[in-house]
């Protein structure tokens, strides 16, 4: 697909066909590009945590759904096939940037203008959700809910340093609900983009 189509294409989808697995070279395509993503210092701060048989996908559920009865969105999303936690890796930057060549040996959360292993790890999300579309398939970026995360890292065994970021569902697409967050539309270039000065 042309990279532009991809990109016009890309839209969360929040419904698969349960009876269509995502082909084992697909997922790996779908992880190998989230390895490409860019990240501060090469750090590389991420782990992929990938569920995809029915019991991993149902402990997925049962660790960070609120309750045993799904709403529409939960019962549409339990639907995937496929799901990839995406965590990213704090002291692994802190690490990395006390190497000699980048020297901050204090390890000072304080230096980063914004936690770098979110983003990287956000940055490889987004190369999933492309990929997906370049293969003709859907998926949903969504977050764990806080209180849910030590629940998580139970049924999984994630350690303590690794934050869950958000997860991808992936699936052969089904008829969805379209988010009422899209009525907002996309925000004109002019409110957004600032040419040369604020
Ligand atoms: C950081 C982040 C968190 C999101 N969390 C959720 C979520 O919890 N549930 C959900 O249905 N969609 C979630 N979304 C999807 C957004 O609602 C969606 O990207 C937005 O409405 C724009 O729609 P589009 O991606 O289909 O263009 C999330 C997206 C991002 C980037």
């Amino acid at each position: 697909m042309e990279f532009q189509e991809v990109v016009r294409r890309r839209r969360m989808v929040r419904n698969y066909d349960p009876d269509r697995p995502v082909a084992a070279e697909v997922r790996d395509r779908i992880l190998a590009n989230a390895l490409r993503a860019p990240s501060a210092g090469f750090s590389q701060g991420w782990a992929f945590l990938v569920l995809e048989s029915a019991d991993e996908r149902a402990r997925y559920w049962s660790a960070t759904a609120d309750s045993a009865e799904p709403d529409p969105w939960l019962a549409d999303m339990q639907r995937a096939p496929l799901l990839i936690v995406a965590l990213s890796h704090r002291q692994a930057y802190l690490d990395r940037y006390a190497a000699p060549d980048k020297g901050w040996t204090d390890k000072d959360e304080a230096r980063w203008p914004v936690p770098y292993w979110h983003i990287d790890t956000g940055f490889a999300a987004l190369l999933m959700l492309l990929t997906v579309v370049d293969e003709g398939l859907g998926a949903c970026f969504f977050g764990v809910p806080p209180e849910h995360i030590p629940l998580l890292r139970a049924a999984f065994g994630v350690p303590e340093e690794y934050m869950p970021i958000g997860t991808v569902s992936i699936g052969h697409r089904a008829p969805d609900r379209r988010s009422p967050s899209l009525r907002r539309g996309h925000r004109p270039a002019e409110d957004v983009v600032h040419r040369g000065h604020w």
